[in-house]
């Protein structure tokens, strides 16, 4: 077996070294060597090293500067490093990081309240990540199905789980099962029994899949990771009175699409009706982990000390810096400027349709945009990077753009200018006879038809 010292040898020599920093002369990077050699391979990165940011600008290990239209998949809503936020870290993280949840901090209460201001909803519960948030809720579905009469420990009745196809919601056990893309889910069976996945905006779908059994339907409101597809407005008000009527829960899934992100507070206030439950976490702390499950009075009733908890979850850092964000977006009139900047991108980016036949569709609202390409939209992401761009594709042919909230209008000109060039370079790449990354006609008609 090969020891330590000569695999690290031979990783040094097989390493790719940096190629997307300027002229620097590049030497094996022995950060990227240690991640190579010590963590789990469940992500695949380009050899590159980021190390800070600063508004929407982040920078590598090589000092080259980046555009973050990608906000740390949509988490970094305020940038990088805004003083606000700073302030607060430094304040709080001199007198309190953590307290535990068996006593009573300063900021969770007040942040509850807000929250509630901004949702709609009654009451939190605060988890540390978007699929705690997820698994949480599901128990709370399971919960508010189970009879009276029903003895504990037994399966519910009422215990089946409705989601949309190409949904992502996580990666605990609880958000796996109600995830569709089968790659997060079928490695990992059996999954938590009884879901089913309704097509997308499928009223009849929907109408048939449901019935007493179902406890909980899950919705994005805006797809995420599905490609940027927002819910429509009959489809929701379906999942709504169907919901009501067999007595589930309708869960909201903002954690991409909430707290600003669209230009409204929660994505589904532009619906008449409001879910049971709506999720929160990527920007809730501006970097920080932290999530929340917001409730109404009703189900709150159903808990009871010690029935859900978590350790970290609501510490008093990440609470007063969620009091900060939410405080920044409302003082910085951000909701405005998301409407404003989102609308000026989709204008940039409809110009860019015309001239580029292989965009198929721009999608989205506020800052929230998928651009939908008849070929593979990775050789998009890498030429972006190498011209100082982050984006990020998903579901293989859409590229999608999370900028930060505070994007001003030079940026927006800053990207469209960016990403024509990038449209240009790689189709351009691409064409050429010997490169075999032309646009796979199979492919196409897979995009035609999702
Ligand atoms: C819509 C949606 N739900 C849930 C999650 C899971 O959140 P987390 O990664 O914080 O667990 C994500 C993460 O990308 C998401 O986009």
């Amino acid at each position: 077996m090969m020891g330590a010292s000569s695999k690290r040898k031979s990783l040094l020599r097989s390493i790719r070294k940096p190629q997307l920093g300027p002229a620097k002369t590049a030497k094996a990077d022995t950060r990227l060597l240690d991640a190579e050699q010590f963590l789990l391979p469940t992500y695949k990165r380009p050899p590159v090293v980021m190390t800070h940011g600063r508004g929407a600008y982040v920078f590598d290990s090589t000092g080259k500067k980046y555009l973050d239209f990608l906000g740390g998949i949509a988490v970094n809503a305020l940038g990088h490093a805004h003083p606000r936020i700073v302030k607060v870290i430094r304040h709080e993280a001199a007198r309190a990081i953590h307290l535990s949840n068996l006593f009573h901090n300063a900021y969770q209460g007040p942040l509850a309240r807000k929250l509630a201001g901004w949702s709609g909803m009654d009451r939190a519960f605060f988890s540390n990540s978007g699929t705690e948030a997820i698994d949480g809720a599901m128990k709370l579905a399971r919960l508010f199905g189970r009879k009276s009469e029903e003895a504990p420990g037994t399966a519910a009745e009422k215990h089946r789980f409705l989601a949309l196809e190409n949904s992502f919601h996580g990666r605990t056990f609880g958000a796996i099962s109600v995830t569709a893309t089968e790659k997060y889910r079928l490695p990992f069976a059996p999954v938590v029994p009884g879901v089913e996945f309704v097509r997308f905006n499928d009223v009849p779908d929907l109408e048939a899949k449901f019935d007493d059994t179902v406890c909980g339907i899950l919705l994005e409101t805006v797809l995420g990771e599905g490609g940027i597809y927002p819910v429509s407005e009959v489809f929701w008000n379906r999942a709504r009175s169907l919901a009501t009527q067999h007595g589930a829960l309708l869960i909201a899934d903002e954690i991409q699409c909430g707290l600003g992100r669209t230009g409204r507070c929660f994505a589904y206030q532009k619906f008449s009706s409001r879910p049971d439950v709506a999720l929160i976490a990527k920007p809730l702390a501006a970097g920080l982990p932290l999530g929340a499950i917001l409730t109404t009075e009703e189900l709150a009733s159903r808990l009871s000390p010690g029935m859900h908890g978590t350790t970290f979850g609501g510490g008093p850092l990440a609470c007063a810096v969620a009091l900060e964000f939410l405080k920044i977006v409302e003082d910085e009139k951000l909701l405005e400027n998301i409407r404003a900047r989102g609308a000026e991108l989709r204008d940039g980016l409809t110009k860019l349709a015309s001239k580029f036949n292989f965009i198929r569709e721009i999608r989205g609202e506020g800052l929230m945009i998928g651009i939908e390409l008849s070929i593979e939209g990775a050789p998009f992401v890498s030429e972006a990077m190498q011209r100082g761009l982050l984006i990020n594709c998903t579901h293989d042919f859409t590229l999608r753009l999370l900028p930060p909230f505070i994007i001003t209008r030079a940026q927006v000109r800053e990207f469209l200018t960016l990403f024509e060039l990038v449209l240009a370079t790689t189709t351009q790449q691409a064409s050429t006879p010997d490169s075999g990354k032309s646009a796979n006609p199979q492919r196409v008609a897979h995009a035609a038809a999702r």
